[in-house]
């Protein structure tokens, strides 16, 4: 893999090879999605060829094929139930480390498997750290079946919450609704500014038709931020979580 050199790519780059600082022989790793999360894959892919002793869960098509691809060592959450690290983007973060997710639609798999996680790891470039959560729309997964009906009841919740903007739109693949890999829909919610994450996230996953949202609150403990200046910061939660190495 080329390394970047400049810009955005740059800071992510430098994000992920932070985080294999994290990565220790044996571990069960879960394995992110998006640009930043596949520099992570590539980087990890190296040290596997390497030697590197690590079983993973990707947490998407495209990230389980990219793994597959660099040989590392995959398997499924259902088969190992546990793991201790999952590295992934992120679209947000607040200074609580409240997050959105759901950008590259593997919302759902990217929460079951954080769930299932000893610790989460973000890593990320400087755009994605924000004030108030709501700039970017909030992903909901909703099932296909009547959704329309689960639309406007997420519009009726959103439009008594503290937030920004009331805008819904169905996410599109080009002129087809974008399905995820668990066959469901994504309502992008443009609500601008969140003011209470934690509350909106509990009425919204109260709808029936609501799978899940992007919402991960006070799930992630330590989030790396890659600066174009070529440095990176570690934003820790107490007690701090190390790198080993
Ligand atoms: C995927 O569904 C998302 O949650 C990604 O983690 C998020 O969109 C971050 O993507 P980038 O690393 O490409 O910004």
């Amino acid at each position: 893999m080329e390394k970047p050199t400049e810009g955005a790519a740059k800071a992510k780059y430098l994000a992920a090879e932070k985080a294999l600082q994290f990565v220790e022989p044996g571990m069960k790793l879960g394995l992110g999605t998006g640009s930043t999360a596949a520099y992570f894959v590539d980087l990890l892919g190296e040290k596997v060829a390497e030697g590197l002793d690590v079983l993973c869960v990707p947490t998407s098509s495209e990230t389980k094929s990219q793994a597959e691809a660099l040989g590392i060592p995959i398997t499924t959450l259902g088969k190992i139930r546990r793991l201790d690290l999952v590295i992934d983007g992120t679209d947000e973060f607040d200074r609580r480390m409240n997050l959105i997710k759901g950008g590259g639609g593997a919302l759902l798999q990217e929460k079951l498997v954080a769930s299932a996680a000893e610790k989460m790891i973000v890593i990320c470039d400087n755009s994605k750290r924000v004030r108030t959560l709501g700039a970017f729309p909030l992903p909901v997964e909703v099932v296909r079946f009547g959704w329309e009906v689960t639309e406007s009841k997420i519009l009726a919740i959103i439009s008594r919450a503290f937030v920004g903007g009331v805008d819904i739109s169905r996410r599109m693949d080009g002129d087809k609704p974008f399905v995820t890999d668990e066959g469901n829909y994504i309502l992008d919610l443009d609500l601008k500014k969140i003011d209470e994450p934690p509350i909106l996230a509990a009425q919204l996953k109260e709808i029936i038709g609501v799978v899940e949202t992007g919402f991960f609150i006070d799930i992630c403990k330590v989030i790396i931020v890659g600066k174009e200046d070529g440095t990176t910061r570690v934003i820790n939660t107490r007690p701090a979580f190390r790198p080993v190495h």
